[in-house]
């Protein structure tokens, strides 16, 4: 079975400036205690020249989950092949994909809480015992071929943990929840990346970019670049302070990273319904927002932040928030 077309066609590869993603723990800065379990059990499988146990990584997007997955690949000296759930659609996609595998190979599925049911259910026999059946034939002529694969490493990455069923989280033997890092370490990466552009920046410079980065690499990456526009053009390429935060207002991201959309949502919040609480969906249709995009993507670092919390009854805007939007605050109505 050829199945070169089949893989090459689901490969996925979503960032911007792959000169930037770190390909080994070395320059894979923060997340110290996930990237310490992670070196132990890869030097472990290296040792004992076995393939290292299924890895689930999950948190917000930009961490560094696939970052990790390939850096996990590097380390182990092994290929890895990507695909991202959704463009698995049939299970013979995902089929071709397993057989196509080397021993001790990765097998990375991104968003993989979007596999679809029944070819998630292909993942369960390979995962556990490193063997496929595959229904070959139709109706009355079909039959269940098992087919042997190479032992692999699936490292499985989500940013919805709470919606990946059961049966497949117990199938991970390693399972990390990247967090949100901190401002030194966001320090470190903005160094590291005016270093691969061969720019210059003040210190006061890069700190301004890791506060204002809500705890993302990708984050800091992306408002580098822009500052150095900036840079560019108002200046000699030299990323001053001043320029830094001119460029920053500009973008309308505050002190504290929101930007206009995490504003958009607090305000919403505490203009129409009082500060809530006021469930996801409400708020969504309020600023014409997907509430999917608002829970994986604007809800963890507001959370974090604490300037909103999820209960029960829906989000509730907290008094943290009204201060930082100067608002002034009467006091939630639940
Ligand atoms: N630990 C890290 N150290 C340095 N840069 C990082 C780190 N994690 C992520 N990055 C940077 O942020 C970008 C986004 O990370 P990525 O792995 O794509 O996030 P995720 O898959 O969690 O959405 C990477 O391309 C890389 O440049
Ligand atoms: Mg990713």
């Amino acid at each position: 079975m050829d199945n070169r077309i089949i893989t090459s066609d689901l490969l996925v590869d979503e960032e911007i400036d792959v000169t930037l993603r770190p390909k080994f723990f070395s320059d894979y800065i923060g997340q110290k205690d996930v990237k310490e379990m992670i070196q132990i059990a890869v030097q472990a499988a290296k040792k004992r020249n076995e393939s290292l146990d299924h890895v689930l990584l999950y948190g917000p997007p930009g961490l560094g989950k696939t970052t990790l997955a390939q850096v996990i690949a590097n380390e182990l000296e092994v290929s890895i092949k990507s695909v991202s759930g959704p463009t698995v659609e049939r299970t013979g996609d995902l089929a071709a994909i397993l057989t196509s595998l080397e021993p001790g190979d990765v097998l990375f599925i991104d968003e993989i809480h979007r596999l679809p049911k029944i070819v998630e259910e292909i993942l369960y026999s390979s995962m556990e015992d490193y063997v496929i059946d595959i229904v070959v034939g139709k109706d009355s002529g079909a039959k269940s071929i098992r087919v042997d694969l190479s032992p692999f490493t699936l490292i499985g990455a989500t940013t919805r943990f709470g919606d990946l069923t059961g049966p497949l989280r117990d199938r991970f033997g390693i399972v990390h929840k990247l967090e949100f890092y901190n401002t030194k370490d966001l320090e470190t990466i903005c160094k590291r990346t005016a270093g691969i552009y061969e720019c210059e920046a003040e210190a006061k410079a890069i700190l301004e970019l890791a506060k204002r980065s809500r705890g993302t690499p990708r984050i800091v990456n992306r408002l580098f670049r822009r500052v150095r526009d900036f840079a560019d053009i108002l200046g000699n390429g030299f990323i001053t302070f001043d320029i830094t935060t001119t460029a920053l207002n500009k973008l309308k991201i505050d002190e504290k990273g929101l930007d206009n959309k995490d504003r958009e949502y607090l305000l919403g919040i505490i203009e129409k319904y009082q500060g809530g609480p006021v469930g996801i969906d409400t708020i969504a249709t309020s600023i014409s927002e997907d509430p999917t995009t608002l829970e994986d993507v604007y809800e963890p670092y507001l959370i974090q932040q604490g300037f909103i919390s999820r209960t029960p009854r829906g989000r509730i805007v907290t008094e943290k928030a009204y201060k930082h939007l100067k608002k002034s605050f009467q006091g939630a109505m639940f």
